[in-house]
C-alpha cells in the first residue's frame, strides 16, 4: 500500500485554531529560531515549521540566543549527526539559565527513534516540547499546551501518518523551491536508519504536486527539486515518479532536479526522460554506496555493480554530459580491503561530477548493526581518506573540463568564501562564482567559465538574460 489517508480538512482546521490561540497568549514567544539539520526533507518540513511558527505571530529571529523560541529539526543518519543534535541541546540548557522564559523545542528524525524521546526528557527536563516526525502538523496545539500547561509536552507517535496536505510555510526564497512527492522508505537497506523514523513509503497524488508546483511556479520559481527517500517508487494515484515528471515538466517551470533515486527502481522510462523533457536538468544523484556484489547483498540494495554501471551507460547515452553524483560509504561491517577497492575501480570507472563519501556508523535497531565488525577505525580512515583524494582529483578534472565553456546559471546567493561574488548552478549542477551583488539572486545569468577549484568554478558574466 503506498498511497495513504490525507490528514483531514478537519483536523488542520483545528490546528488553525490552535495557531490563532497561541496568536492571543500574551506570554507567547515573538521570534524563533530553526536550525535544521540533515537533508533537504528535513529542510523542507523546516519551511512548514516556520510557516506555522509565523502564523502563530512569531517572526524569524537570525540570531540564535535572541530568539524566544529555539527550534532543533534534527537528523539520526549517522551518530555524528545525532551527538551534534544533543551537543547543541546541553548547550541550550545554559542559555535558559539566564533566559527562563526561552522555549525549547526538540523534533524530527533524532527524536523519533525508539526510546529516544523518553531518554530525552528523563535527561533533559527543560526542553519545553519533543514531538516526531509522524506529528510535524500538530506543532501549534503542542505549543498551546506548553504555554498553558506550564510543563514539557513530549509527543512521539508510532504509528508513521497519512499524507498531510495544507500546512502552511514560509518557503527559503521564491525561485528555488523544494517539493515533496513522497515520504517514507521501505528499502531498508541493513545500514540505515530512515525507514524506522520516517516510516512507510506513502506518496502525494499527483494533483496536489502539481498544484502546488503550479503555485511556485505563479510565485515566480525557476526551479523546482523534487524530494523523497527514494523518488523512483512514487506511486501517487496510479501514477509512476516518470510520470509525474512529464506532468511537472508541462508547468513551463524553467529547471526541475530530484532526489534521491535507488539504482534498483530507475526505470527505462525516466532515462528516456531525460531525453525528451525540456525543463529536466542534466543532472542525477545516483547513491552507489559500494563497488563490491558482496557488500551491496549484505546492505540489501538489491543491485550489482554491473546493473550500477549499465546504468551509468545508458543515462550517459541519453545525456553524455549528464552530472553524476553519488554516496559512498566505507567501512560497512566486514569490509575487505579487496572490497574496498572494488569500490575505488568503480569510483575511477564511473567518474562522478562528486561524491559524498561517509564512514559507516552503527545505527541501533538495524540490521547491520549486529554485523560483526572487525576492521579498525584507523583501518576505515584510511580507505575513505584515500577515496576522499581519488574523488577529489577526478572532481578537479571533471571541474577543469568545464574551463572556456559558456553557460546559464540561475544565481542562489551571495558567495560567503568570495567577496563581492555570487553564486548560481549550471544546469548540470556545478556551482560559479562570479563577481556580483545580491540583486542578481533569482536571475538567470550567462556566463563564461573562466577557471575551475576543487569544488567550484570561476566565470565572468557575458550578457544578462531577462
Ligand atoms: N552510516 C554511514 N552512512 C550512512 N548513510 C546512511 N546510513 C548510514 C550509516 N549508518 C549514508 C548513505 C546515504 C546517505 C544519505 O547517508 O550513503 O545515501
Ligand atoms: Fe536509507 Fe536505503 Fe531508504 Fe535510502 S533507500 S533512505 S539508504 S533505507
Amino acid at each position: 500500500m503506498k498511497e495513504r489517508p490525507i490528514v483531514s480538512e478537519q483536523e488542520m482546521e483545528r490546528q488553525r485554531a490552535f495557531m490563532q490561540s497561541v496568536r492571543e497568549r500574551p506570554e507567547r514567544p515573538r521570534s524563533y529560531h530553526i536550525v535544521s539539520m540533515g537533508c533537504q526533507m528535513n529542510e523542507r518540513d523546516s519551511e512548514s515549521v516556520a510557516g506555522m511558527l509565523q502564523a502563530m505571530g512569531m517572526r524569524p529571529e537570525p540570531v540564535r540566543e535572541r530568539a524566544d523560541l529555539i527550534l532543533y529539526n534534527t537528523c539520526c543518519v549517522r551518530e555524528n549527526a545525532e551527538n551534534k543534535a544533543l551537543g547543541n541541546v546541553i548547550w541550550l540548557k545554559e542559555l535558559k539559565k539566564d533566559k527562563p522564559e526561552l522555549m525549547i523545542c526538540v523534533g524530527g528524525c533524532m527524536t523519533q527513534e525508539r526510546g529516544m524521546a523518553a531518554a530525552m526528557k528523563a535527561k533533559y527536563p527543560f526542553i519545553d516540547l519533543i514531538y516526531g516526525t509522524h506529528n510535524l502538523y500538530r506543532l501549534p496545539e503542542y505549543i498551546y499546551r506548553v504555554l498553558t500547561e506550564r510543563r514539557p509536552v513530549v509527543e512521539v507517535l508510532d504509528i508513521d501518518g497519512e499524507v498531510v496536505e495544507g500546512m502552511p510555510e514560509a518557503r527559503r526564497n521564491r525561485f528555488n523551491a523544494f517539493v515533496n512527492i513522497m515520504y517514507g522508505c521501505d528499502n531498508f537497506c541493513t545500514y540505515c536508519i530512515v525507514p524506522y523514523v520516517r516510516g512507510r513509503e506513502r506518496s502525494r497524488q499527483p494533483e496536489a504536486v502539481l498544484e502546488e508546483c503550479r503555485r511556485l511556479r505563479d510565485e515566480g520559481a525557476q526551479e523546482i527539486m523534487l524530494l523523497g527517500q527514494n523518488v523512483n517508487s512514487y506511486r501517487g494515484g496510479g501514477a509512476a515518479f516518470a510520470e509525474l515528471l512529464y506532468r511537472v515538466d508541462g508547468l513551463g517551470i524553467p529547471r526541475i532536479r530530484f532526489m534521491t533515486s535507488h539504482p534498483k527502481d530507475l526505470s527505462d522510462e525516466l532515462i528516456a526522460a531525460y531525453g525528451e523533457l525540456k525543463h529536466l536538468m542534466p543532472q542525477l544523484h545516483l547513491p552507489v554506496q559500494s563497488g563490491s556484489d558482496e557488500i551491496l547483498a549484505r546492505m540489501n540494495r538489491c543491485y550489482t555493480r554491473e546493473h550500477y554501471l549499465d546504468l551509468v551507460k545508458r543515462l550517459r547515452a541519453v545525456v553524455p554530459e549528464i552530472g553524476l553524483t553519488s554516496d559512498i560509504i566505507v567501512g560497512f561491517p566486514g569490509e575487505t580491503l579487496e572490497q574496498f577497492e572494488e569500490t575505488m575501480r568503480l569510483v575511477r570507472e564511473v567518474r562522478f561530477d562528486a561524491a559524498y563519501t561517509f564512514i559507516y556508523s552503527p545505527r541501533k535497531g538495524t540490521r547491520a548493526a549486529e554485523y560483526p565488525d572487525d576492521t579498525p577505525y584507523e583501518v576505515k580512515s584510511e580507505r575513505i581518506q584515500r577515496l576522499i583524494e581519488l574523488q577529489q582529483s577526478i572532481s578537479l578534472e571533471v571541474l577543469q573540463a568545464q574551463v572556456g565553456r559558456r553557460e546559464r546559471v540561475l544565481v542562489e546567493a551571495v558567495s560567503t568564501r568570495d567577496e563581492g561574488s555570487v553564486g548560481g548552478k549550471t544546469p548540470r549542477g556545478h556551482m560559479v562564482n562570479f563577481p556580483g551583488d545580491a540583486s542578481l539572486i533569482g536571475r538567470f545569468i550567462d556566463l563564461e567559465i573562466t577557471s575551475a577549484g576543487r569544488n567550484t568554478l570561476r566565470g565572468r558574466q557575458i550578457k544578462t538574460e531577462e
